[in-house]
């Protein structure tokens, strides 16, 4: 598993992007102003709220799970048993429902996770996404392992 470097330049607010390392996938999300306001206002329902027992490194062990709050950089795999959630940033849709404020959605037994991979309460996913060890070398590139 070499490491991987990610060019974050082009990525636009909002915008998710994909990559792999270790055979995994790795996800790049740009997190705009209004989803870092809406993290935190999402504690309470969330079963691990500040990662206590979720896999992340000691340096994105705070409120918004990143190293620049703005890029949120996660494993995508669910941790109930590892299928791949999809992102559902919209609020409210009609088929996740009013209770939907943007995350992501795992379609295999429907666990749900908001923008920053925490797992909610009452779900079959046991902890938040796991966050990969990840480092800037400038403002815009980024090395994941
Ligand atoms: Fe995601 Fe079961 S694998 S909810």
């Amino acid at each position: 598993g070499a490491p991987v470097t990610v060019d974050i330049s082009k990525m636009e607010p909002g915008q998710l992007i994909r990559v792999a390392w270790r055979g995994k996938p790795v996800w790049l999300l740009n997190r705009t102003p209004e989803v870092l306001e809406t993290l935190k206002t999402l504690d309470d329902q969330l079963r691990d709220p500040q990662s206590s027992e979720s896999i992340q490194p000691v340096y994105t062990k705070n409120s918004t799970r990143a190293l620049k709050q703005e890029i949120f950089v996660a494993i995508g795999l669910c941790t109930h048993l590892g299928c791949s959630p999809t992102f559902r940033p919209e609020i409210a849709p009609a088929d996740l429902g009013p209770d939907w404020k943007g995350g992501f959605f795992c379609p295999c037994h429907g666990s749900w996770f908001d923008l920053a991979g925490r797992v909610y309460r009452g779900v079959p996913a046991p902890t938040n996404l796991e966050i990969p060890p990840y480092r800037y070398i400038t403002d815009t590139q980024i090395i994941i392992g």
